[in-house]
């Protein structure tokens, strides 16, 4: 079972994710377990602040290193440290997360992600707590919540059971460098709209070569640099 942390200021958008759908099925089969921790909680009184002005002047307030230490202890001293685990920071200037990176972080024992607010956290957390700072793309959130919950979707159904036919994930779009192919289901027909022909042939071999020259057409148009890798790869597999 893959232990998830969350340390946030704003646990209710975390519970509000995890307590629906398929995180929470995983939760249920015991594939996964998470935790929430309220960032509030580990700042001193009497003002609670869990963030400060920067050193050196300069716009936006940083988030305060102790609180997250704090909680570090605490999650560590659980007899959990000598784990595989990983420290997330979701961070616009980290690594653009991809598949190969989720399915990796999918086989860890621990996950930490520490939610940054305001201008960002303070660079003695960086340094020394996080293992993995990752970003969802080239644009700006408000927090660091949404990434975090972004990054922990796409690694826990990617835990085998997690989905019911393992085989969805296996075929998603981007296993094997190709974007997925076009999907049916009934009716057949639908206010004039059809469904290909093949599909309905129960000829498997045809239908697999169907889709697939489907997933080739689509990669090609919409992402030339998966279809070139995808080329690349086959070609060495020949
Ligand atoms: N926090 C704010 N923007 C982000 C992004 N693009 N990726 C990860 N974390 C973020």
């Amino acid at each position: 079972m893959i232990k998830i942390h969350f340390i946030t200021p704003f646990k209710d958008m975390v519970h509000a994710v995890i307590g629906e759908s398929i995180l929470k099925i995983a939760e249920k089969k015991k594939l996964t377990q998470y935790f929430v921790h309220d960032l509030f909680e580990y700042a001193d009184p009497p003002h609670y602040r869990i963030d400060d002005y920067p050193f050196g002047g300069g716009a936006g307030m940083v988030m305060k290193p102790e609180p997250l230490f704090r909680i570090f202890d605490e999650i560590l001293d659980d007899g959990i440290s000598g784990k595989q685990t990983r420290v997330i920071f979701p961070t616009p200037d980290g690594k653009t997360l991809n598949q190969e990176m989720s399915d990796e972080l999918s086989k860890c024992e621990q996950l930490i992600f520490i939610n940054g607010h305001y201008k960002g956290i303070d660079q003695r957390v960086r340094d020394n707590l996080v293992t993995d700072e990752i970003s969802i793309g080239d644009y700006v959130l408000t927090g660091g919540e949404l990434p975090a919950l972004i990054i922990a979707d796409t690694v826990i159904r990617r835990i085998p059971g997690v989905i019911n036919t393992f085989e969805s994930a296996e075929t998603d779009s981007f296993s094997g460098n190709l974007l997925d192919h076009p999907h049916f289901t009934r009716p057949e027909k639908y206010r004039g709209m059809t469904t290909p022909e093949i599909l309905l042939s129960g000829h498997h071999r045809k239908i697999a070569e169907w889709k697939l020259a489907k997933q080739v057409e689509k990669t090609k148009i919409r992402r030339p640099d998966l279809y070139k890798k995808y080329l690349d790869l086959t070609k060495t597999e020949k």
